[in-house]
């Protein structure tokens, strides 16, 4: 090739190449947009905003026809382009997908903590069924008292820090009426349930529901827990922001208990302990003690089992499954890994290039798989009784983000392609009551739109 020819100005058609005034239309087109969005996270909104209704009584959280955009200087990158997932209470829910396909921007989406001011939720909704301090007038929670066999409220001498009793003006002790104790050993408060649209609630009153309500596991534990503090430090941090009052031995004692439920044998060592003199497996048994110390009504795990090796795993995995028994909640589950959905999900539901394709119980998905791209999966899982050497592969990739076709985004990829999937999107068909499948090789009749 020529210099000259170096020089020539490409076709804006060129998919890799934008030219100046296309980057400067779609920053300026961007910035309009994230502006607008960033104003309507940061307003002070009165809670009738953002109180919402569950469609199903039975599900904890309800995610419909999310859209989470990240605005980049390459146009619009659709990470989650309309996706729908219900969770039912005391389920596990497995989220499986390629890397790339939306898993992990679907739960910073339910959590808020996308990086704005590019990464954005759109449109959509997620409802999530919180257990809310019930508040009075002034917005404080309403604390529960000790009372007596005739129903009065218990008193006791009010004392000051130092644990030396406080005496009034008139010179008497001054009294305080004794605060309930819950079962978790903190100050008791008065609850309701309240259901919360997450992608209408402003930043500052999502405290009310992360980490508290809802808590993640992250995959590389190392990056989520703070190098300079021990683990004592840390796992009391979390007691004391998201309970009212609590103090050091209270939390102290919640998060000595948290460490023996995840299988800590020495938990006063570990609490004590800094994170690097921890192994990998036991950084995430304490993150997840982490996630459990305000009883979670939901648990997001992603890829909680991918940065440890195959025997941690299977620990992991153990005391996933035990808590999931013992703690009233339900877990979204994110991973690559089948056999991990195989072992633990109640449901599972198959992303694709930021879209839900197939979601059904597991004994669907794994014994009748109907979307091409959830077969393709099935087929490259390694078996005892296989011989072959090679495993199969889904040939090609995925589409662009920043430009997905209108078409089925599985196509170019699809050996059971037809003249119908160029057509339009195809829509969710039910196969079953749990079971349903967005592909044009089922039948449309029972479309749900
Ligand atoms: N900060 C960002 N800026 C631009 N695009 C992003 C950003 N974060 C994620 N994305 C894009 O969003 C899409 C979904 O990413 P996500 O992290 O949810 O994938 P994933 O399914 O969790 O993959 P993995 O299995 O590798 O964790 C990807 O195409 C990714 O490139
Ligand atoms: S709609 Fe067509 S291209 Fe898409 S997965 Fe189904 S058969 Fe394949
Ligand atoms: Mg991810």
């Amino acid at each position: 090739m020529s210099i000259l020819d170096m020089f020539k100005k490409k076709k804006s058609t060129d998919n890799h190449y934008l030219t100046g005034k296309e980057i400067r239309a779609i920053a300026k087109e961007n910035s309009k947009v994230m502006f607008e969005l960033e104003r309507k996270k940061h307003r002070k909104a009165d809670e009738s905003e953002f109180i919402s209704a569950m469609k199903d009584d039975k599900n904890i959280l309800e995610i419909e026809d999310l859209h989470t955009y990240f605005f980049t200087e390459q146009g619009v990158v659709k990470a989650v382009n309309g996706v729908s997932i219900n969770i039912p209470q005391n389920s596990v829910v497995g989220i499986v997908g390629e890397s790339g396909c939306g898993k992990s921007v679907t739960s910073m989406s339910v959590m808020q903590l996308l990086q704005g001011p590019t990464g954005q939720i759109y449109s959509g909704s997620i409802r999530f069924k919180s257990l809310d301090f019930k508040r009075d007038e002034n917005g404080n929670p309403i604390p529960i008292y000790e009372t007596d066999e005739n129903g009065n409220v218990v008193y006791t001498e009010a004392k000051d820090k130092r644990g030396n009793v406080k005496y009034g003006k008139d010179g008497k002790p001054v009294m305080v009426p004794v605060q309930k104790l819950n079962e978790s050993g903190v100050y008791a408060f008065e609850m309701e349930e309240k259901v919360f649209d997450i992608a209408q609630m402003p930043i500052n009153e999502i405290h009310r529901i992360r980490g508290r309500q809802i808590s993640m596991i992250f995959q590389e534990p190392m990056t989520s827990l703070n190098p300079v503090f021990t683990i004592g430090n840390q796992l009391d941090e979390v007691v004391f922001i998201h309970t009212p009052g609590a103090t050091k031995e209270m939390a102290k004692a919640r998060s000595l208990e948290m460490l023996k439920l995840v299988g800590i044998a020495m938990p006063e060592r570990v609490y004590n302990a800094y994170p690097h003199e921890l192994s990998g497996g036991m950084r995430q048994r304490v993150m997840i003690s982490m996630a459990l110390a305000c009883d979670p009504r939901l648990i997001i795990a992603d890829e909680p089992t991918t940065a440890l090796d195959v025997t941690i795993q299977a620990q992991i995995l153990d005391l996933l499954r035990e808590l999931k028994d013992r703690i009233n909640g339900s877990i979204m589950l994110i991973t690559h890994d089948l056999g991990v959905i195989a072992e633990m999900a109640d449901y599972v539901v198959v992303m694709y290039a930021g879209r839900v394709i197939e979601q059904g119980t597991v004994s669907e998905i794994f014994h009748n798989p109907c979307h091409p791209y959830t077969k393709g999966l099935q087929k490259s899982k390694p078996t005892m009784d296989s011989d072959t050497d090679t495993l199969f592969n889904i040939p090609g990739n995925v589409p662009n983000p920043v430009n997905m076709p209108s078409h089925c985004f599985f196509k170019e990829r699809c050996s059971e392609a037809s003249d119908k999937c160029s057509g339009e999107y195809p829509c969710m068909v039910k196969i079953s009551d749990t079971h349903y499948v967005s592909c044009h090789l089922y039948g449309e009749e029972d479309c749900n739109g």
